[in-house]
């Protein structure tokens, strides 16, 4: 971190408090501020984190509706439920706010008020969609439609979900009111802009300004925005629920949620400020040129975060900027998009019924949607549990405590002199933390904890390597040695791993001994000897148990299974009977090759086939595959996959096709593309 900056204010997105919290919002950005903020704690700065949840909105009134109950006894619940599963899962908030409260409507006022004050605000006749059965106008969600830009069929009044675009909710094409499905009239009703066009300018400098340290994605998205040009937005709504209106002759007029939720960082600010006894300390973390402030959220949000809330705090004047935007793209679940009507979701409330949350924080935090849309994978969680904190973190931790605790009366044994190798593991551990703090500091939270676990792999070969179960008999001194340093790496891990997995550090911390807790620790000594000799060891705990395998086999079972819109199952088997056998020749004349999927639209006046123009690394192709009635061009595109490379080509209705991609032979909820399952270059051979 430059060190110019005094303090750091951290806020994750507010989620709305319609439903609860899965796995797909921890990936995009509880996980990343959470560690983020706990090193940040490490480092001893000036951090506070930041949130709560969001209440006002359509997202709110229309789960109100479907539950067939008020958006307050919604918000109450969820806001209750998200808030423990946070809590929970170890997601660490100074303070988790909720914007129906007083302080949070006082806050959106005061900026309305401001902003119109200074002709920021204009009042508009507008034609809305109008719902004349329901007695309603129809804002946002309200109203789904064909998207005018990508032609989903379930693009929603003011963005669509499957391409990102926001447009003018008269745009949709064959409107449908949510409510009673019929097709909506238009009918003028007056609303406030906002003038985002005047800040075009300031917005360009401002994101100009941060070309070298703001992630790809989200200068993409800020950039697209900008290109096109800012339009006045409208920041009101026809709705009962919500901030309403101060203004005489808005009644039953609120606030556009987006307006206000953002504000909830501040006004959730406020309310900690208050319960600290110091009512006026909000401001140092928000009008001070000396925070560094960082804004996290998913990629849905990125906008609303790099030009909408700056163009708001611009306007209001006196407050400062978000410095870092670091989003975060999706996460998928096994391969399809995480989805709440499909039951394609892990809650956290119920992952942590059967898991520990440092499982789940780890397999996570090390399959990050940083740059590009990653998976979830029982399989993979699995294989990440077993094979990496129990196989290697967990099982160096145990083996050395368990020698110690056997053959050293559960003492740290007294250091004598240091073998070559002994000084290498040491320097490697010292230098830990710098390499990783380095990673955290630039959002590259992946890597910082597979580093991580690298130190733990390192450690667990000096165990090997040094042999002590032999030295013990012929040089106790050196087998001393080697558990002096084991125990201290221990210790070391204990630090270096507990932003990411916190509640087994507390329990290598009661293991060790140790007093005081890890949040007292200083990040950059975490890497230095700092066991006493003889000092008496704790009890050796487990730390991660195995996970069966038909244990995962039955959160597989479960996915999807209470589907609501699950389609019957097809009578006939879905296994096709097996071909002729072949020879291993004939299997090896077939080139398999990792490929990336750049460009995917569909072919003219074809249901089936898609084209697809893919990279094999060291050249590029086109391909076409009749998948078009299985999955979206959206969906593919970004993906790695594995081709045929060396299928003569063909021509499918008059396009080319040079190559064959693979997917499993089947449909609905049995397709899916064969891709690689983890990163690697395209155009790799695959045997
Ligand atoms: N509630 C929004 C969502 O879940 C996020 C709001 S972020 C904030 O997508 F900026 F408004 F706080
Ligand atoms: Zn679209």
């Amino acid at each position: 971190m430059q060190n110019n900056f005094k303090r750091i204010l951290v806020t994750s997105a507010l989620p709305y408090a319609n439903g609860h919290i899965h796995l797909g919002h921890l990936a995009g950005c509880y996980i990343p501020s959470d560690i983020y903020t706990r090193y940040q704690r490490l480092q001893h700065r000036d951090v506070i984190h930041i949130c709560g949840s969001d209440e006002h909105g359509v997202a709110i009134t229309i789960s109100a509706d479907k539950e067939k109950t008020t958006p307050k006894a919604i918000v109450d619940k969820y806001h209750e439920a998200n808030k423990e599963s946070f809590r929970r899962f170890g997601i660490l908030f100074d303070n988790y706010s909720r914007t129906s409260l007083p302080i949070h409507h006082e806050t959106a006022k005061e900026f309305f008020l401001d902003l119109l004050e200074k002709g920021f605000l204009l009042p508009k006749e507008q034609e809305q969609f109008y719902d004349g059965e329901a007695n309603m106008f129809l804002p946002d969600r309200y109203v789904e439609g064909i998207c005018p830009n990508c032609n989903y069929d379930k693009a929603r009044g003011d963005q669509c979900d499957n391409c990102g675009k926001y447009y003018d909710q008269l745009d949709l094409k064959e409107p449908k009111s949510l409510i009673t499905g019929k097709t909506p009239v238009v009918k003028k009703t007056k609303h406030w802009y906002f003038t985002l066009g005047s800040f075009q300018k300031k917005l360009e400098e401002y994101v100009a300004g941060h070309s070298k340290d703001w992630k790809d994605n989200v200068l993409q998205q800020t950039r697209s925005w900008l290109k096109e040009g800012l339009q006045d937005r409208a920041v009101t709504r026809d709705l009962s629920w919500g901030i309403p209106v101060p203004i005489d002759g808005a009644e039953g007029k609120v606030m556009y949620v987006w307006f206000d939720a953002v504000l909830g960082y501040i006004s959730s600010t406020k309310e900690w400020a208050l319960l600290q006894g110091k009512p006026d300390k909000w401001k140092e973390f928000w009008c001070d040129s000396s925070t560094r402030y960082i804004a996290f959220l998913g990629k849905d949000n990125i906008v609303f975060h790099t030009i909408v809330f700056p163009s708001e705090l611009m306007a209001k004047t006196g407050y400062i900027l978000p410095d870092n935007v670091p989003a975060n793209e999706f996460l998928n679940l096994e391969g399809g998009k995480f989805s709440k009507s499909r039951n394609n979701a892990i809650y956290v409330k119920d992952i942590l019924e059967r898991y520990p949350a440092d499982i789940v924080r780890y397999t996570l935090a090390t399959n990050l949607p940083e740059t590009k849309d990653s998976d979830f994978y029982w399989k993979d969680f699995q294989a990440k549990n077993n094979n990496e904190l129990a196989d290697i973190y967990g099982n160096f931790i145990n083996r050395t405590v368990t020698f110690v605790a056997k053959n050293f009366e559960n003492k740290v044994p007294v250091r004598g002199v240091l073998t070559e190798r002994d000084n290498d593991i040491l320097a490697y551990v010292r230098s830990a933390p710098q390499r990783i703090g380095d990673m955290i500091e630039q959002f590259k939270f992946r890597d910082a904890t597979m580093e991580m676990m690298n130190v733990a792999r390192a450690a667990n070969k000096y165990f090997n390597d040094s042999e002590p179960w032999k030295t013990f008999k012929t040089s106790p001194e050196q087998c001393g040695t080697t558990l002096n340093i084991c125990l201290n790496i221990v210790r070391s891990l204990a630090v270096l791993f507990s932003p990411v997995v916190p509640f087994s550090s507390e329990k290598i911390w009661k293991l060790l001994n140790q007093s005081g807790t890890i949040g007292n620790e200083e990040w950059m000594k975490a890497g230095e000897t700092q066991l006493h000799e003889r000092h008496q060891l704790g009890q050796a705990e487990i730390l991660f148990t195995k996970i069966e395998d038909n244990t995962i086999e039955q959160e597989l079972e479960k996915l999807g299974s209470s589907s609501p819109v699950k389609t019957e199952e097809p009578a006939a088997s879905i296994y096709a009977p097996l071909k002729a056998q072949i020879t291993y020749d004939d299997f090896a004349k077939i080139d398999f090759r990792t490929a990336k999927i750049v460009e995917a639209e569909a072919v003219p006046k074809s249901k089936k086939l898609l084209k697809l123009q893919i990279d094999l690394g060291f050249e590029k192709r086109q391909i076409v595959a009749g998948i078009a009635e299985k999955i979206t061009p959206e969906q593919l595109i970004g993906k790695t996959i594995i081709v045929v490379a060396n299928l003569s080509p063909a021509k499918l209705m008059g396009v080319e096709s040079n190559g064959m991609l693979l997917a499993t032979a089947a449909d609905g909820e049995n397709f899916a593309l064969l891709t690689s399952s983890k990163d690697v270059e395209t155009g790799i051979g695959i045997k």
